[in-house]
């Protein structure tokens, strides 16, 4: 069965989920969208008010600055997946808990099967941390490439920063956030065009929760 179909049979699924509390205060599960064969996958926290009352990932403010860093280097919604830890908004936009992501991961780990990625880039804290079993926060992880391994393959995974935190810290200084994700979407860019990712760090195993 070709890919997309599946894909479509999972979100159809994962509508109806209970298999964490954050099912009692959602509206509406957002499972992801985007290309179903893509190169790059953008996997972020969890849906806000937003996607919550639309069912779509990163529409709100985040997902409108989201669109101008990949219109940057010439990439639209059309070219990549998009999608989140948790499917279903935690309330009043806090992290989601562990066990949640956990809980999660019964939709994730089949979705990034289906889309087999061969880049993802992971915005912020929690999908950096959770994926890649890294201790350290995005500031010091962010733009440095590690490798991931999956029963179906080892994508690259770029750290970058939440759009929501360039929002909070919007300056154009050089060396600032802004200016920092600017180097970082280029060099995605480059290595899917050929160059050899740079400075690939090991993946620390110890702290992975799947
Ligand atoms: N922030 C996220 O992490 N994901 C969304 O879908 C929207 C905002
Ligand atoms: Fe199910 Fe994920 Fe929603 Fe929790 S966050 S209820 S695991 S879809
Ligand atoms: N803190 C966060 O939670 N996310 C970022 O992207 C940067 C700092």
């Amino acid at each position: 069965m070709d890919s997309s179909v599946t894909l479509q049979m999972l979100e159809s699924d994962s509508q109806t989920c209970t298999a964490c509390k954050l099912c009692e205060t959602r509206k509406t599960v957002v499972f992801g969208e985007g290309n179903t064969s893509p190169q790059i996958m953008i996997v972020g926290e969890g849906p806000g008010a937003d996607e919550d009352a639309t069912g779509r990932p990163f529409v709100g403010k985040s997902g409108q600055l989201l669109d101008k860093i990949l219109g940057a280097v010439g990439l639209a919604r059309a070219d990549i997946y998009i999608g989140n830890m948790v499917k279903c908004r935690p309330p009043a936009n806090r992290a989601p808990e562990p066990e949640e992501v956990l809980a999660c991961n019964r939709w994730l780990e089949p979705q990034l099967a289906l889309l087999k990625p061969q880049v993802i880039l992971t915005l912020g804290n929690t999908p950096t941390r959770y994926l890649l079993g890294l201790q350290a926060g995005i500031t010091r992880t962010r733009g440095t490439w590690h490798r991931k391994t999956f029963a179906w393959g080892t994508p690259l995974v770029m750290p970058m920063f939440h759009p929501a935190y360039l929002l909070r810290n919007d300056t154009k200084a050089v060396g600032g956030p802004k200016s920092l994700t600017w180097r970082d979407i280029q060099e995605v860019v480059a290595v899917l065009g050929g160059k050899d990712p740079e400075g690939l760090a090991p993946v620390q195993d110890e702290l992975r929760l799947f």
